[in-house]
């Protein structure tokens, strides 16, 4: 299993170019299944999530070709026969989940395991699949399976509220949704960026839909979606991690192809905590000096509040900060599982149900230590560069899944960073 060098202490100087958001990708991969026509998308990111998915479309009959190196994916859906999504694609990753909407919408029935993913926290499915009852679906579950089905004249549009803001939820309903009869309004549905993107892509494929990144969305429901080519949204969690990064080294980055529009919660508290974040012609420059973070107090929240998935991220920078910082996870119940990697690093965090305190120290110290998801992993990549001596990260297997050449980028601005495979 690879892990990940790293000699701390350089503060990081140059350019890193944003790739495409996994997030959005991950969910405009599964809308090709909503039509028999060919889906383009473009700026995609070459992540092994991206793998993942595609060979899950491909195991359901689609035909998936990975263009550009990667960057372009173009899917033809229009021989899908199967509609089981195996547990074995699906454990490994949570957003396999958001096949079920086109698959049922499309094809009347489908079989999706039971997802799996990161281990931060119960993530139940139950909001999905009252939005898809509510459609007119018949969802039974069997053997660590949702057997889900409608009668031959598909799914009908309809009213539901989500009693809270799920960002897998309202992409799998928004998309089941578009190939509805009739009418459907989803009241309080998730805003993320990504989901404003999945309904730009479905406009664009002649979807009808209205009110993204609102409080409420209107569907007019429409049999025959085209297909359509779309570019992939910059990736926000991506834009954040290196601000944070030059933030915990002290250093100055650019970031091409970034932008601040879509991590404005990030970017005003760390204005707050005294780095200059300011746009430029080619994106976004981050500059940090010598002096310490501010320490700050922050609460995780939906879009467009602190995401859940910059919280590892942000810890391990106040964990260098002048004070006494809070953080508080409000999204996923057990998101702190970087606090005992990073206390090894010599970070003082107390842990208090969903809230920790931080005390910043002066320099964190360099130690092995060990990745447990994919946004805890980087974090630790993170105290890393800003530790003194030797960090040795494992199992980043984690990192692949939404980092892309995170190494290469880093090494780039300076970082002494270097993947040693066993
Ligand atoms: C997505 C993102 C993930 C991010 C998360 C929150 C993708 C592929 N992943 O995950 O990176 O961390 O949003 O921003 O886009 N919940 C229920 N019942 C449900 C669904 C969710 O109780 O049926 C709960 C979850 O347990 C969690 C909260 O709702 O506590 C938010 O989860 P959700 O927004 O659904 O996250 P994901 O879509 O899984």
């Amino acid at each position: 299993m690879d892990s990940i060098e790293i000699q701390g202490g350089v503060a990081l100087k140059g350019k890193v170019r944003i790739a495409g958001a996994k997030n959005a990708c991950l969910t405009l991969m599964p809308s090709a299944l909503l039509t028999d026509q060919p889906l383009t998308l473009t700026n995609a990111p070459r992540l092994s999530d991206i793998t993942t998915m595609t060979r899950l479309l491909t195991s359901l009959g689609a035909e998936v070709q990975l263009l550009k190196k990667g960057r372009v994916i173009a899917i033809s859906a229009h021989n899908v026969k199967d509609v089981e999504a195996h547990y074995d694609i699906v454990r490994k990753m949570r957003a396999s989940f958001l096949v079920l909407g086109p698959l049922l919408a499309r094809k009347g029935r489908a079989r999706v395991s039971l997802p799996g993913g990161c281990a931060i926290g119960a993530r139940a499915v139950d909001l999905h699949l009252a939005g898809l009852k509510r459609l007119g679906a018949e969802i039974e579950l069997e053997n660590g399976y949702v057997e889900a089905r409608c009668n031959s004249k598909g799914l009908v549009g309809n009213r539901i509220r989500f009693p809270l803001r799920s960002v897998g939820a309202t992409e799998n309903l928004i998309m089941a949704a578009t190939r509805a009869r009739g009418e459907t309004v989803i009241e309080n549905p998730a805003r993320e960026p990504e989901i404003v993107d999945l309904v730009h892509c479905l406009r664009a494929m002649g979807g009808e839909i209205s009110g993204e990144g609102t409080g409420r969305i209107h569907i007019q429901g429409n049999a025959s979606l085209g297909g359509a080519t779309h570019s992939v949204i910059e990736d926000r969690i991506e834009v954040g991690t290196f601000i944070l990064a030059a933030a915990i080294t002290g250093g100055s980055i650019e970031l091409e192809r970034g932008t601040s529009r879509h991590v404005g919660a990030l970017v005003k508290e760390l204005q707050a905590a005294g780095v200059g974040i300011e746009s430029t012609d080619t994106g976004l420059g981050v500059s940090s000096g010598r002096e310490r973070l501010k320490p700050l107090s922050v609460s995780t929240a939906p879009y467009p509040g602190f995401p859940t998935d910059l919280q590892a991220q942000l810890m391990a920078a106040l964990a260098i900060a002048d004070g006494r910082s809070e953080i508080t996870e409000t999204i996923f119940e057990n998101r702190f599982m970087h606090v005992s990697e990073l206390r090894r690093m010599g970070a003082r965090i107390e842990l208090n149900g969903r809230t920790a305190r931080i005390f910043g120290v002066e320099q964190l110290k360099g130690a092995p230590v060990m990745a447990t998801d994919l946004r805890a992993s980087v974090a630790l990549v993170l105290a890393g560069l800003a530790a003194k001596g030797k960090s040795v990260v494992s199992r980043v297997y984690h990192l692949d899944r939404g980092y892309e050449n995170i190494e290469r980028k880093l090494r780039a601005c300076g970082a002494r960073i270097r993947r040693v495979s066993a």
